[in-house]
């Protein structure tokens, strides 16, 4: 099994460093963990990430997947605030500015092929395999059901598909994490770090005892908290019970070795073995 060189942590600390210097929402452990993602390819094919507001993860895939030997990483986004749940521009009209001089200052401007539109606007040009799926843009239902409904046929064998805000007030992340990626024997590793939930997809379908058990025990607890979040409780008994069903939901940051050494081995062998 390939491991990540030995100055790979260090790296990643001055990473998210220069990373919490840009505007967005994504924790330090959060980035520490999209940067495993992108400086560990679990399949051959492009990182894709959709919705990149002013660059803060942007800036991290980009980066961190030179470790993988990618040339670069595809975004998109309208950068527009197009959705209810967008962040909120402050007045502007859009983040278009600000993601460009962010991406110039960190040196990223060329490792990034950028579209400017939706992501529904770019499903039907997309023609490439994908082994790191980013979804980050709207969080509505409708609009992270179609993230993943149009994008995921792309996943190549053992790719990994993440979603952000899985543990947060949205709709969208935590219901389509639960029904489509937990409910489905494609996704053979599941997890959260954070508010990232993720799913490591298989072309053969798998129904092991534990891998069904894993993702029915996160489901279930999941759902939980999916009908506590509707009730929104900011105070009092029910935000403690809130916090409790949170607290049920493993989301620690796993550690480079441990996630690595939890992949589906046989998809990564089979990668390694083709010599990408
Ligand atoms: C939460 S922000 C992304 C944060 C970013 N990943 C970061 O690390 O700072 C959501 C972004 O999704 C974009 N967005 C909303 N709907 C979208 C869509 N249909 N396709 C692509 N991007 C979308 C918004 O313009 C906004 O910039």
């Amino acid at each position: 099994m390939r491991m990540l060189p030995d100055n790979y942590e260090q790296y990643v600390d001055q990473l998210v460093k220069e990373a919490e210097g840009v505007e967005g929402h994504l924790s330090i452990r959060e980035m520490r963990f999209l940067s495993l993602l992108a400086a560990y390819p679990t399949a051959p094919g492009s990182i894709l990430e959709i919705g990149s507001f002013k660059g803060r993860s942007t800036i991290i895939l980009a980066k961190a997947s030179k470790f993988a030997g990618d040339s670069a990483v595809y975004a998109v986004d309208p950068l527009t605030s197009p959705s209810a749940t967008d962040p909120d521009l402050g007045g502007a009209l859009s983040a278009k500015a600000d993601f460009e001089s962010n991406l110039s200052i960190h040196g990223v401007t060329d490792r990034v092929r950028f579209h400017r539109m939706t992501s529904q606007e770019l499903a039907p040009l997309w023609s490439s395999k994908i082994r790191l799926l980013w979804i980050d843009g709207d969080h509505t239902y409708g609009g992270t059901k179609a993230d993943f409904d149009l994008f995921h046929p792309w996943l190549e064998d053992g790719a990994i598909i993440a979603l952000h805000d899985v543990l947060n007030i949205f709709d969208g992340p935590i219901r389509v994490f639960s029904e489509d990626i937990l409910g489905s024997p494609h996704f053979v590793r599941v997890g959260l770090c954070g508010s990232i939930g993720w799913g490591q997809y298989s072309r053969a379908p798998q129904k092991t005892f534990s891998i069904d058990s894993t993702r029915r025990l996160l489901q279930k607890r999941i759902l939980k908290l999916r009908n506590m979040m509707n009730l929104r409780p900011q105070k009092g008994i029910s935000h403690f019970r809130y916090k409790f069903l949170r607290w049920q939901i493993p989301h620690e940051l796993i550690s480079p070795k441990e996630w690595i050494a939890g992949l589906a081995q046989s998809s990564v062998e089979q990668y390694r073995g083709s010599g990408a």
